[in-house]
């Protein structure tokens, strides 16, 4: 993994002015001429540049962002807007000169730190040419966590199945714990057909060396107890109810879960918060073969609850079902899930506004809250009581994939939470975990939702 990084202060860097945009045109910062500006079309729209001459070449420039939003607390058009500056700016450092007081600093310069990510595994990239240095009155620190967290969640998730099975994954997962101190246990193959049932069903398909497992992770020191589970299909094929090769394309992402909740533990362990934290990950890969689980099989869950299968292509909340369960029996102040679990939650909220599902109104308020004021959008769907009727089947306790598909994301969650009791509090997270074209700072590909969500989140929440 590549490490995020701010320009050294002391290098010559070049002032960058943010400029705001007013009614009668852009709000100039004091000091700054702006007849050059003026005269070649600079009106402060979002994104817009205007490289400043200067002896011997470019001395500054002009960066535009646009109009404030009003209310303050309304979702912007776009995020990360001073990212399109790391991508437009000419090579070398910059530093902020003057900023307007609307203009969130904190979220620009975690774009511009997003902006410099490079996924170069399999092919050489350019790397970052312009570099910011970190303004003054932003939590360096902070961001520099954050964005390490986020560069790990997208490696994570861009790594095709091919380099990221289960034991990849179980490896990723193992480098992290060594890096912050944690400890790994892991339950792998044939070990799990005693106790975790339904993660060994879905997985046992998978070819040599592609065993499913379970990672557990725990983090030293004192801290609430606080426990992250994340969904790791490595490459969700549907199973026997295979998927059309359109649906198919992008499934190496459906371990979107697994790396967003192995991304906040990198984030939280570099801040010094991960004390009391475990993470969980079942690890498998939704194979086809003469050993794939079937349609119509009942699976019995760790829990005792049994469940029919009626889609093979419902695996996540099988496999999450089993890891929640083993959570819940410690009793966790706070238990998380974050998974790609339906299509149904894009076809609500489409693939940048990831649903949430949460039973306590103050837990649901400080992620919503903590989501909006960190650029990291989430909206909360409800466990809807009056659904559960629609994931009982007839001959087992539980169905996974109820006919008719109406609420999938609804059903999926009310499936989950039918695990998760014994936590304090329950929070679910339908992600996409991809990016489907690029936006500022968010290449296309894999992408973090939620995360930073939960780390400002936590004190309010455990
Ligand atoms: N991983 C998919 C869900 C998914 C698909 C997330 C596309 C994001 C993008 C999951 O395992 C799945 O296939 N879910 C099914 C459930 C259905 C069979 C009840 C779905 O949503 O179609
Ligand atoms: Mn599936
Ligand atoms: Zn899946």
């Amino acid at each position: 993994m590549t490490e995020p990084e701010f320009a050294p202060a002391d290098a010559g860097s070049r002032p960058l002015w943010l400029v705001a945009q007013g009614d009668d045109g852009p709000l100039w910062p004091e000091g700054v001429e702006c007849a050059f500006a003026k005269a070649s079309g600079f009106a402060a729209k979002p994104g817009q540049i205007c490289l400043l001459p200067g002896e011997g070449g470019v001395a500054g420039a002009l960066f535009g962002v646009g109009k404030p939003a009003t209310p303050a607390d309304r979702p912007a058009r776009e995020r990360f807007t001073l990212a399109r500056a790391a991508e437009g700016l000419p090579e070398g450092a910059w530093h902020l000169a003057g900023v307007p007081d609307s203009y969130n600093l904190a979220h620009g310069a975690l774009g511009w730190l997003f902006a410099q990510y490079r996924f170069d595994r399999y092919k050489k990239a350019e790397p970052p040419r312009a570099r910011l240095v970190c303004p003054a009155g932003v939590d360096r620190e902070a961001l520099l966590a954050m964005a390490a967290g986020e560069y790990l969640a997208r490696d994570l998730i861009n790594t095709p199945a091919s380099d990221m099975g289960p034991a990849d994954l179980e490896a990723a997962a193992r480098d992290l714990a060594a890096r912050h101190g944690a400890s790994v246990e892991v339950i792998s193959g044939e070990a799990l057909a005693e106790n975790f049932l339904m993660i060994h069903a879905v997985g046992r398909a998978a070819g040599p060396g592609r065993a499913p497992r379970l990672i557990d992770l725990r983090f030293p020191g004192d801290g609430p107890a606080v426990t992250l589970v994340g969904k790791g299909v490595c490459f969700d094929t549907g199973g026997l109810d295979i998927k059309p090769s359109a649906s198919m394309l992008i499934m190496k992402k459906d371990m979107g879960g697994a790396a967003n909740v192995l991304g906040l533990a990198e984030t939280l362990a570099r801040l010094g918060r991960a004390g009391g934290l475990r993470v969980l990950v079942p690890a498998v890969e939704n194979a086809v073969s003469g050993d794939s689980f079937r349609p119509g099989d009942v699976l019995t869950s760790r829990k005792g609850l049994t469940v029919e299968v009626n889609n093979t292509d419902a695996e996540g909340r099988l496999i999450l079902a089993d890891a929640l369960a083993y959570a819940a029996e410690e009793g966790p102040r706070l238990l998380v899930s974050m998974a790609t679990l339906t299509g149904a939650a894009r076809v609500a909220l489409g693939p940048d506004l990831p649903p949430f599902f949460c039973d306590d109104d103050a837990v649901a308020e400080a992620l919503y809250q903590a989501g909006r004021d960190h650029a990291d959008p989430i909206w909360r769907m409800p466990f809807w009581e009056p659904y559960e009727a629609m994931i009982e089947p007839a001959i087992a306790d539980l169905d996974n994939a109820p006919s008719g598909g109406f609420a999938g994301a609804i059903t999926a969650a009310l499936f989950l939470r039918r695990f998760a009791e014994g936590a304090g509090a329950y929070v679910h997270f339908d992600i996409y975990g991809w990016q489907p074209s690029a936006a500022p700072g968010r290449p296309k590909g894999g992408v973090g939702q939620g995360m930073r969500a939960i780390l400002h989140a936590l004190p309010r929440m455990a």
